[in-house]
């Protein structure tokens, strides 16, 4: 046990995972859909960017969330912990507690996927505290309801995701690549990008630019295929993101793109020293991240105990 006190009952059970954020590499939107979302079809990549989610037993059946650095996202009933944790208890018939600690990271409403992130790490933290009989299907079920990308989440590496983004085909991981993530002091709220899209949306369209299956296959990306479609909303109402993008590309990267529906914004670069390079000139208000895509075997969610009851 790697916390002080010997552990002796259930109650001394700690366990902790470390979900790490996304990218799209690739986004395209095909139509609004009869249910009210937006068909699409995206490009998933995890990177070396993480929180840290950490849990344990409670004597009652409370639900509560810590957020460090305090401030740093909601703590509220609507924190997509907290929100996981009600879907796991309604779904399971489970009525324990738990208390969760969250080290906050990944930037808030960045399209970086840092809050379906942590509904995903709550999902399998809760799985390994309660003991909850959740297999992958079931998991994948509920990651669903809670957000379009959490299933990824449950997954990591490079994926496909198609349908709302929550049908996922896993890609074999490419050869790692550095990149740059750079948040400008701004925050784009998902559903506002797709209702300015709305109106802008004429019919239904099929196909699309890109064949990502054979793309992710392929292992190496054609990057002038790469776009974004939710780009141009974005960037008429909030140009701080267009700025971004525009000194990122400034910085001769291999490839310069939003990612999700924004304001992070992303480079990739061929070698460490060029994407270090390239960091410096940021604006020091800006979030930047230098780092690295992440296959799947290390973006998985690898529950670990901190303490597992009577010291086992
Ligand atoms: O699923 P998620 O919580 O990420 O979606 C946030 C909002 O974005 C949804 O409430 C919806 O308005 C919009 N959205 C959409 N079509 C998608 C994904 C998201 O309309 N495929």
């Amino acid at each position: 046990c790697r916390i002080s006190r010997p552990a002796t009952d259930e109650m001394d059970r700690v366990f902790t995972v470390a979900p790490a954020a996304k990218i799209n590499l690739h986004l395209e939107i095909f139509g609004r859909r009869p249910d009210g979302w937006h068909e699409l079809r995206t490009v998933y990549q995890s990177i070396d960017l993480r929180d840290h989610l950490t849990v344990e037993p409670t004597r009652d059946d409370e639900l509560s969330l810590v957020v460090a650095p305090a401030g740093a996202v909601t703590d509220g009933e609507d924190n997509l912990v907290l929100r996981a944790a009600r879907l796991v208890r309604r779904r399971t018939g489970c009525e324990r507690g738990a208390r969760f600690v969250l080290r906050k990271r990944i930037p808030v409403e960045a399209g970086l996927g840092g809050g379906s992130a942590d509904a995903a790490a709550a999902i399998v933290l809760l799985r390994r505290l309660w003991g909850c009989d959740l297999d992958a299907k079931r998991m994948d079920g509920l990651a669903r309801e809670l957000g379009s990308d959490v299933p990824f989440f449950l997954h990591g590496g490079l994926a496909l995701g198609s349908g709302r983004g929550d049908e996922l085909s896993e890609l074999p991981d490419p050869e790692a690549f550095w990149v740059v993530v750079a948040v400008p002091e701004v925050r784009v709220p998902t559903s506002e990008v797709f209702a300015r899209l709305r109106p802008r949306l004429t019919s239904h369209r099929h196909g699309g630019t890109l064949d990502p299956l054979a793309a992710g296959l392929r292992g190496r990306f054609d990057w002038r295929e790469m776009t974004n479609e939710l780009e141009g909303v974005v960037l008429e109402g909030w140009p701080e993101v267009g700025g971004c993008l525009r000194m990122l590309r400034s910085q001769d990267p291999v490839h310069t793109s939003m990612s999700g529906s924004g304001g992070a914004c992303f480079s990739v670069f061929r070698d460490e020293a060029a994407a270090r390079r390239a960091s410096c000139g940021l604006p020091e208000n800006w979030f930047v991240h230098v780092g690295t895509t992440v296959p799947r075997s290390s973006a998985r969610l690898e529950v670990e105990a901190l303490c597992d009851g009577g010291g086992r």
